[in-house]
């Protein structure tokens, strides 16, 4: 998301994370789908049919599709594309492209939000570590989000491991609060400092969403009003999953638990 709503936090019942976590393992579902689909020839476009179908079959309703006039369920962003690149029966997938995904949807009421980046056929070398770096970058934040930490502990984990990598982490989108609407507060940026910022308590749910970049960490908005590119042309990456954290920890909501 860009920009925030600087509203309270709305701390999860855990009957209403079960409710987040029926909405999760749907987005799983059908980004494993979608991008099991992924290769060389197929147009963006055909992305969306899937992700449509899929939407359907399980009973969920798309979250982005018509969200401020989006006017897709699926973004797919290709290569220098950062987030919100909208499907196009025009745009082909070529061997080499690597592809970022993201899906939300809503069930009972709760949304759940995730993205995954994969390769279209073979992809470079350099691609793929810029892939797995902003994967790893997810896993490390969500293992951050500790009962009695800060907000800034997960933002400073991201960032660490990214620019550690020698990539740039994105700063004009961030990741959000989930719940009853699909950005709450609080923002969640990919950079921050650690032991700063709000304190992470039981019940908090969070969609954190690493966008990294090979190059510059500027980005611009084209045309379409919607489709985020870096501003240098280099590759980007974006993984994100809906988090939320219990008096165990915390817990991957964006799974599929079969
Ligand atoms: N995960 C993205 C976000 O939270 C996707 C939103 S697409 C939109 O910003 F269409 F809903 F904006
Ligand atoms: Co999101």
């Amino acid at each position: 998301m860009r920009g925030a709503a600087a509203v309270a936090i709305e701390l999860k019942s855990s009957s209403e994370i079960s409710a987040i976590r029926r909405a999760g393992c749907a987005v799983a579902r059908v980004l494993a789908r979608v991008s099991a689909a992924v290769r060389p020839g197929l147009k963006t476009w055909d992305l969306e049919t899937l992700a449509r179908e899929e939407s359907a079959r399980l009973g969920v309703e798309p979250a982005f599709l018509g969200y401020l006039g989006y006017p897709a369920a699926l973004c797919v962003s290709v290569n220098a594309e950062v987030v919100h690149g909208i499907p196009s029966p025009k745009r082909g997938l070529k061997e080499g492209d690597i592809v970022s995904l993201d899906y939300g949807c809503r069930l009972e009421g709760f949304y759940a939000d995730a993205a995954v980046t994969v390769g279209v056929g073979g992809i470079s070398a350099e691609a793929r570590r810029l892939i797995e770096t902003t994967r790893v970058s997810l896993e490390k934040a969500v293992a951050a989000m500790k009962v009695d930490g800060r907000l800034g502990d997960i933002l400073s984990a991201i960032q660490v491991h990214v620019e550690s990598s020698g990539f740039s982490v994105v700063r004009d989108f961030s990741g959000h609060g989930i719940g009853r609407a699909l950005h709450e507060s609080p923002s969640v940026p990919n950079f921050g400092a650690a032991g700063t910022g709000m304190r992470l308590q039981p019940g908090l749910v969070l969609a954190i969403e690493p966008m990294v970049t090979a190059g510059s960490e500027k980005t611009e908005v084209l045309a379409d009003g919607w489709t985020a590119v870096t501003k240098d042309g280099s590759l980007a990456a974006h993984f994100e999953h809906t988090v939320a954290l219990t008096d165990k920890g915390p817990e991957v909501l964006t799974e599929d638990h079969g």
